[in-house]
């Protein structure tokens, strides 16, 4: 009953004219999307050629971060405002890149999601922990503690509407995945969290996704388990004929 939502994470990859293609060969594809959303979050320079280029089909346009405020003297940065104003639907807060090289914290995710949600934005909340955390079977409880501050004030309604991507930092672009019942049980764990602070109702309606390393070969496994509602994809997600497998995938 849980719509999957797959979603690429361009991050700095492509020029505008690269992009610009990619969104017309992928609008051009014959997909079923009843039972899947497509989401490409692009870099902040081309959302407004994408939101135009792909109005009125299937796919959905997604930031990559955004700023918590609504307005104000913080060069270089972009609004929820802003975004919801160029037509953007989704933005994935706290990837672990933003954590790890801009010095992200649960705080400022918990912020950004409220804004999110203000900008009639789908925030794509990203949890996960590092290869340490993960050998000293940290996992579970560092992903729950991410979760639980990231969602810290937001009302039932909100949190449903969320989307949390459990992104393992050690499966990010290195070719190794989560085994599909490993992912599985991290993405239970974060529901039980969910569970324990906003209840049942909310807590199975709530879509998690898996990403690190997914690609067409290993994503039929992953959506099969009962938790994961998707994927976060970065590599697999820049050709046009691989997005379109993880879609079919999802369908
Ligand atoms: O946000 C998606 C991402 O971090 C995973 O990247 O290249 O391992 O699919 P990749």
């Amino acid at each position: 009953m849980r719509k999957q939502v797959i979603a690429g994470n361009w991050k700095m990859y492509k020029t505008l004219s690269e992009a610009k293609q990619f969104a017309s060969e992928l609008k051009a594809k014959q997909l079923d999307t009843t039972n899947v959303e497509a989401v490409i979050c692009a870099p902040a320079l081309f959302l407004e050629s994408l939101v135009n280029e792909t109005k009125g089909s299937f796919i959905s346009i997604g930031a990559q971060n955004m700023h918590e405020e609504k307005e104000g003297a913080f060069t270089g940065e972009v609004s929820g405002q802003q975004l919801q104003d160029l037509g953007v639907s989704y933005v994935v807060i706290g990837h672990s890149e933003r954590r790890q090289y801009f010095n992200e914290t649960d705080e400022s995710v918990n912020k950004k999601a409220k804004a999110a949600f203000e900008n009639n934005l789908t925030p794509i909340i990203c949890v996960g922990e590092s290869l340490e955390q993960r050998e000293s079977n940290e996992t579970e409880s560092i992903v729950s503690a991410q979760t639980t501050a990231a969602l810290e004030g937001l009302s039932e309604e909100q949190v449903k509407n969320t989307i949390i991507a459990y992104e393992p930092i050690w499966a990010i672009g290195t070719g190794k995945t989560a085994t599909a019942d490993d992912a599985n049980d991290v993405c239970r764990s974060i529901r039980e969290t969910i569970l324990d602070g906003f209840g049942e109702e909310v807590a199975s309606a709530v879509r998690i996704q898996y990403g690190g390393s997914v690609k067409p070969e290993n994503i039929e496994e992953l959506l099969s388990k009962e938790d994961i509602d998707g994927a976060l994809v970065g590599g697999a997600s820049l050709q046009v004929d691989s997005f379109v497998k993880l879609l079919e995938a999802g369908a």
